[in-house]
């Protein structure tokens, strides 16, 4: 298959129809509503696309079809100067081979399944493992952030869709899974996240997102100064492996709490177990709920930018990670050295190893149903 050609989607015109839309988000002026694509290099003899998505504020997204990956998300401060606020690679190969996960679309199950199996219908299922004796998102092969996904533009909107099909047996999974994650940016700043799925067999699933945001701008500094809001009176505490014992835990005066908004750093060194065990926040919270409907899990605002990502959700759960295993080794955009907690992941999901917590809510998908969730990160400033 032949890269496609160079395409704009215009959609409102604001100023001019002339000027396109990457010129206009460096004068940070009025922009138009689009999307470009373009040839982005290949892999596994595909070529992948680059996606760039511009609103009429001048925000830009760029996603590709390798990984579903988010490389970057320019928004602006309070003073309306554009930064970068998630980590990345400039091109495609800084992203190969990609281990933190950044930017990627993570699947066919977010987070960990304990020591990679689990029964579905009297059958027992073994997973390649990758995280001690448990399977991380998803396994090592055929995983949802290193294959070549199919991209289509929007029509009439700054958006693009990524479709894959996950073959039956693909890293151990049941069912051949067709999966579709769709990015569109609003004109209201926000990132609206679709994800599809079918099936041909049961399985389990559970589909997320794995950017990791610095809202002060990526690579300036660690996140330790942000201040987060957690919509969630419970988490799963977890076991040595990062595990969830079962148990639906109290926030309440534990450093887990962020039922008010609190300076990420202020409790992530306390000796409390949790927190030894995970080397800082790397937990899932249950976000307070009524009904499936879209709700807000997180509100994180840096003060010195004033920026901020608020975080809703379909989703039952929110893994909040502060890029504890970041060790300096990977170097990003700009030459920037991605150390120890230099960026946050807001990951909305499902519970981890959920397929072996009968008790947590049904993560299996069957044949004749279609898996639907949405996630939408809004920027703004404070
Ligand atoms: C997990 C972390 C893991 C990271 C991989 C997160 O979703 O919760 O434990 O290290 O992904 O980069």
């Amino acid at each position: 298959m032949m890269p496609r050609p160079l395409t704009t989607v215009c959609v409102t015109v604001l100023l001019s129809l002339s000027i396109g839309g990457l010129a206009l988000a460096q004068a940070g002026k009025r922009h138009e509503q689009a999307v470009q694509q373009k040839p982005f290099g290949t892999r596994d003899g595909r070529p992948v696309n680059l996606y760039t998505l511009t609103n009429a504020n001048g925000v830009e997204v760029d996603a590709m079809s390798y990984g579903g990956i988010i490389l970057s998300v320019r928004v602006p401060d309070r003073k309306g100067q554009f930064a970068d606020i998630v980590l990345g690679h400039e091109n495609l190969d800084g992203y190969i081979p990609n281990p933190p996960y950044i930017g990627a679309v993570v699947g066919r199950y977010a987070n960990r399944i304990a020591n990679g199996t689990f029964i579905l219908d009297g059958k027992t299922y073994t997973l390649p493992k990758n995280d001690g004796p448990n399977t991380l998102h998803g396994g090592v092969d055929k995983t949802f952030n290193k294959v070549v996904w199919d991209g289509e533009p929007l029509k009439g909107k700054a958006g693009v869709t990524f479709t894959y099909l996950s073959k039956d047996g693909d890293d151990g999974w049941p069912g051949n899974l067709k999966v579709r994650v769709t990015y569109t940016l609003t004109n209201d700043n926000e990132l609206v996240i679709d994800y599809e799925a079918t099936t041909d067999k049961a399985t389990p699933i559970n589909l997320s997102q794995h950017s990791y945001f610095n809202l002060a701008g990526e690579g300036t500094s660690d996140i330790l100064n942000h201040e987060l809001m957690l919509n969630a009176d419970r988490f799963t505490p977890v076991d040595k492996n990062l595990i969830p014992t079962g148990e639906l835990r109290p926030v309440k005066g534990t450093p887990l709490d962020f039922t008010k908004s609190t300076r990420v750093g202020a409790r992530i060194d306390d000796p409390y177990d949790q927190m030894v065990l995970a080397h800082g926040y790397d937990h899932n919270w249950v976000i307070n709920r009524k009904g499936g409907g879209l709700t807000l899990a997180a509100r994180m605002y840096e003060p010195t930018s004033g920026r901020v990502l608020e975080v809703s959700t379909t989703q039952p759960g929110v893994q909040f990670y502060t890029g504890n295993f970041l060790d300096g080794t990977v170097t990003g955009k700009q030459g920037h050295v991605y150390k120890r907690r230099y960026g946050f992941c807001l990951e909305t999901q499902h519970f981890p190893d959920s397929p072996n917590h009968p008790d947590f809510p049904t993560t299996i998908l069957k044949p004749g149903e279609t898996f639907h969730q949405k996630t939408v990160f809004k920027f703004s400033t404070q």
